[in-house]
């Protein structure tokens, strides 16, 4: 009975985290298809389907920026946290070709 209590309990602590994840798809929608073409194929901004960038420096570029990059990059991207910004950066690496 213990185990089978210890097994809902972890159960639904998985769950919880899983609703609280950040849309990363979502979030590239309304964050950066703008400038980066829904399927990441490029417009204003490169493609990100060829970028080299690992996912790591994604995530790196859009809480951190970067120094000589253009707007909006130069500085982080405002508003995003931490976690949305990693959950993006994943998104990304689904679109490389
Ligand atoms: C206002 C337009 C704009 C928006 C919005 C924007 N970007 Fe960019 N992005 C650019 C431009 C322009 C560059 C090239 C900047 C430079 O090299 O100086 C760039 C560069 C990048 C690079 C580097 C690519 C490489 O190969 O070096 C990545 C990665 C990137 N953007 C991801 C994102 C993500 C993810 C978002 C959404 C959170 C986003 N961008 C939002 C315009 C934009």
């Amino acid at each position: 009975m213990k185990r089978l209590l210890l097994t809902m309990a972890v159960f639904t602590v998985a769950c919880s985290m899983a609703w609280a994840a950040e849309d990363g798809a979502a979030l590239y929608k309304t964050k950066c298809a703008a400038c980066h073409g829904a399927a990441g194929e490029g417009k204003i901004g490169p493609s990100l389907q060829k970028t080299a960038l690992t996912q790591a420096q994604v995530a790196d570029l859009l809480t951190k920026g970067a120094e000589g990059k253009k707007a909006p990059h130069g500085k982080a991207v405002s508003g995003l946290t931490a976690d949305q910004a990693t959950a993006i950066a994943t998104y990304v690496a689904t679109l490389k070709k």
